[in-house]
Order: structure tokens, then sequence, then C-alpha cells
């Protein structure tokens, strides 16, 4: 990662990229409508998920034991790591144009979600997906038959379910209070839950 990333000043001019959130506990369904929204609406759609495990696994990496623990455990990677690989992910797709971003399992800590909207952009809103445990659990180990995920087993599921509520919904409720959360129950089939989507969407003027 070069030096650029470790500033704190945002390197996109103000209000020239938007960003939506999407946050939910783990196997919620967010990756599944963020690939949807793309498809349809012409989003970038970022996991930070996603790229943690790519830096886990590029060579050299100095953070990937670093990493392959917090994912193991369900617990969060410091902030600094996950904020320089969605800075400079969302620099490589506004270089090539691209202005809309889906950032997905981002913010799941309160530092990173200040510190995102102090350095990178302020976000239009979060998307929230409401999920009852028992269906996250049941589509996780569904999951985990052909993930090849670490955390994908129920040992870590469950630290990833205490991590989700100890840690993450504190972000929700945050943008909660200051009224930048759209809720969708997401404990149905697909297209259903993607339907719900694209009303909230449409409530925010997308
Ligand atoms: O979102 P996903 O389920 O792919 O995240 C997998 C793991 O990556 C999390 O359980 C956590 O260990 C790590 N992670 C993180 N910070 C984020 C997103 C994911 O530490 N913002
Ligand atoms: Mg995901």
């Amino acid at each position: 990662m070069a030096a650029v990333f470790y500033t704190n000043k945002s390197p996109f001019p103000e209000n020239k990229i938007s960003v939506v959130f999407v946050l939910g506990g783990p196997g919620a369904g967010k990756g599944t409508q963020c690939a949807k929204l793309v498809q349809q609406k012409g989003f970038v759609h970022l996991s930070a998920g996603d790229l943690l495990r790519a830096e886990q696994a590029r060579e050299g990496s100095k953070y990937g034991e670093l990493i392959a623990t917090c994912i193991k455990d369900g617990t969060i990677v410091p902030q600094e790591v996950t904020l320089a690989l969605l800075k400079q992910a969302i620099l490589e797709q506004f270089q090539k144009g691209s202005t809309r971003f889906l950032v997905d399992g981002f913010p799941r800590k309160m530092d990173q979600a200040l510190s995102f909207e102090e350095q990178i952009a302020k976000s239009a809103f979060t998307l929230f997906f409401e999920c009852p445990e028992q269906v996250m659990l049941a589509r996780l180990l569904e999951r985990g038959k052909t993930s090849g995920r670490a955390d994908d087993n129920v040992e870590s599921i469950r630290k990833r379910f205490k991590t989700f509520i100890d840690t993450s919904m504190p972000v929700v409720d945050y943008f909660d209070k200051q009224g930048r959360v759209v809720k969708v129950r997401c404990d149905h089939p697909v297209d259903q839950v993607y339907a719900s989507v694209l009303e909230a969407l449409k409530q925010r003027g997308i």
C-alpha cells in the first residue's frame, strides 16, 4: 500500500462520490443483495470482508496472520488495515469513473465509522438487513459446506454473532439516531428481500 493511503485527508473531491454502507449480521444476505444492486443500479460493490481475505492471501502481506486470526475469532481487524484497503479500492474505481459505492460489512465498529466519514466520505445512509439469528446460523452453515471460509463453522459463527451485537450494533444505533438508517427484513426469499431493498432505496431517491 502506498504511503498516500496513510494520510488522513480524503483523496476525493467533496460530494464527488456517494457511499451507502451495507450492514447486517453475518449471513443476513448483504453480499447477495449487493450483487443484485450492482447489476441493476450500477453500484460498485466493495465488501470489507472480501478485501481483508484478499489481503490475507496476498503474498508478502504483513497483515496476513493478523487478519487470519481475527477472521477465525470473529473479531474486528484494526481499522487502519481495513480503512487503507477500502480507500485504495474506492480510489481505483473512482479513477476508472465510478462514483457510487456499496460498502458492505463496514463499518463494523465505531472507530471505523468515524474515521471513514472523516477521511473518505460521509455516507449517504446505511442499508441495514435485519435477520433473526437462527436464520443467519442456518444460512452460514449451509454456505460453509462450499465456501471454504475459515469462519463458516459453528464455533466461529457464535463469536461473530457476539461481535455483531457488542461491537457492530452500536454503529447501526449511532446512525439510526441521526435518521440515517434504512432497515430491511431479510428472513425472506432473495427476490422478496430485493423488492424491499429497491423500495427502501427509492425512498432515499435512488
Ligand atoms: O463481512 P464478512 O463476514 O465477510 O467479514 C468476515 C470477517 O472479516 C469478520 O468476522 C471480521 O473478522 C473481519 N472484518 C473486520 N472488519 C470489517 C469487516 C470484516 O474486521 N469491517
Ligand atoms: Mg459478505
